[in-house]
C-alpha cells in the first residue's frame, strides 16, 4: 500500500476519537456505544478518500481532517441503523457484535443520532476555531448535509427496503438505490476533501465524476462479497443479502458478470483523475477497492 495511504489511515484513526471523548459520566453510556462502533474494524474508506483528494488538489490534509471525520461518523450512524433489527437485522459488524447487541435496540438509536449530528458540530466547531472560513464551513455542511440525507443515501436505503422480495426490480432502479445509499457518501467525502483545499470547479466535478463510478462499484462489490465471503474475513455475516431476500446486482448478474462491471467502472472512475498532478496514491487506492476482500 501507498506510504500515503498508511499515514493518512493513521491521522484519520487518531483524530476520530478525540470528540467522543468528552463527555459527561451520568449518561457516558452513549459515549461508549459511539465509540464502540467507530472503533477499529472499520476500513475508513470514505475518510482517505477524503483526505487523498485534499492532498491531490494540493491542500493541507490536516483541513480535510475534520470533514473526514464528519463522514465516517455519518456512515458509521448508517451501518448502525442498517444493522437493526427493523432493517437489515445483522448481529455482525466491524467483527465484533452489532451496536444494539451490544448495547440494545435504543442506545443503538441513540448512538447513530448522536454520530450523525456531531458531524455538523465537528465542521462548526472548525469554523468557530477558525479553522474554516465561513465558507468553506457551509460549502462542507451543504454537501454532506445533501448526500447523507433523504435526497443522497436515507433516500437509497428506502429504495433498498421498498425492494426487499421483490423479483421485479430492473437495472435503472437498482443503479439509482446503490448510487445513492452507498455513491453519496463516497461523493461527499471525496467533494469534502477538494473543498478542504479550496479547488476549483472543476477539480469539484471531476472528483464528484470519480466517486460517482466508484461508489456504484463499491456498493457491487459489497454485494459480491456478500456471496462470496465468509464471517470471519468480512467482519460481518455473509449472505444477509440473500436471507433478507434483497435485490442486488448480483442476483441480476451474477458474480462474474459483477466483478467485470466494477473493474470496468474503476477503469472509468480513474479516467476522471488525470486533472489532478498529485493522483498516484488515488490510482493506487481505486485499484485496491476494486479487488478488496472484505
Ligand atoms: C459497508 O461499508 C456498507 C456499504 C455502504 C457497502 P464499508 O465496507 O466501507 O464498511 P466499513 O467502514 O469498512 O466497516
Ligand atoms: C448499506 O448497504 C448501505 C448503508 C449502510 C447506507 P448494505 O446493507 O449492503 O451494507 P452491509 O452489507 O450491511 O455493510
Ligand atoms: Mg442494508
Ligand atoms: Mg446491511
Ligand atoms: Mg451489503
Amino acid at each position: 500500500m501507498h506510504n500515503k495511504i498508511k499515514l493518512f489511515a493513521e491521522l484519520i484513526n487518531e483524530d476520530l476519537y478525540k470528540y467522543l471523548d468528552v463527555y459527561r459520566d451520568e449518561y457516558k453510556v452513549i459515549f461508549d456505544s459511539m465509540r464502540y462502533s467507530v472503533e477499529n474494524g472499520g476500513k475508513r474508506v470514505r475518510p482517505l478518500l477524503a483526505l487523498l483528494f485534499c492532498d491531490a488538489c494540493g491542500g493541507d490534509v490536516k483541513k480535510a481532517l475534520p470533514l473526514a471525520d464528519a463522514v465516517e461518523y455519518i456512515h458509521t450512524y448508517s451501518l448502525i441503523h442498517d444493522d437493526l433489527p427493523c432493517m437489515d437485522n445483522d448481529d455482525f459488524r466491524r467483527g465484533k457484535p452489532s451496536n444494539h447487541k451490544v448495547y440494545g435496540e435504543a442506545f443503538a438509536l441513540l448512538a447513530g443520532d448522536g454520530l450523525l449530528t456531531a458531524a455538523f458540530e465537528r465542521i462548526t466547531d472548525c469554523y468557530k476555531e477558525g479553522l474554516y472560513s465561513a465558507e468553506v464551513a457551509v460549502d462542507a455542511i451543504s454537501t454532506l448535509s445533501h448526500l447523507a440525507g433523504s435526497r443522497g443515501m436515507i433516500g437509497g436505503q428506502v429504495i433498498d427496503l421498498l425492494n426487499e422480495n421483490n423479483s421485479d426490480v430492473d437495472f435503472e432502479n437498482l443503479k439509482l438505490m446503490d448510487n445513492l445509499k452507498t455513491g453519496a457518501l463516497i461523493e461527499s467525502a471525496c467533494v469534502m476533501g477538494c473543498i478542504a483545499a479550496g479547488a476549483d470547479k472543476e477539480k469539484i466535478n471531476a472528483a464528484s465524476e470519480f466517486a460517482q463510478k466508484i461508489g456504484l462499484a463499491f456498493q457491487i462489490k459489497d454485494d459480491i462479497l456478500d456471496v462470496t465471503s465468509t464471517l470471519e474475513k468480512l467482519g460481518k455475516m455473509a449472505g444477509s443479502d440473500a436471507q433478507n431476500g434483497k435485490s442486488t446486482y448480483v442476483t441480476l448478474l451474477g458474480v462474474e458478470e459483477c466483478q467485470k462491471l466494477v473493474d470496468k467502472l474503476t477503469d472509468e472512475a480513474m479516467g476522471a483523475l488525470d486533472i489532478f498532478e498529485n493522483n498516484d496514491a488515488l490510482i493506487e487506492y481505486a485499484k485496491y477497492l476494486a479487488d478488496r476482500e472484505n
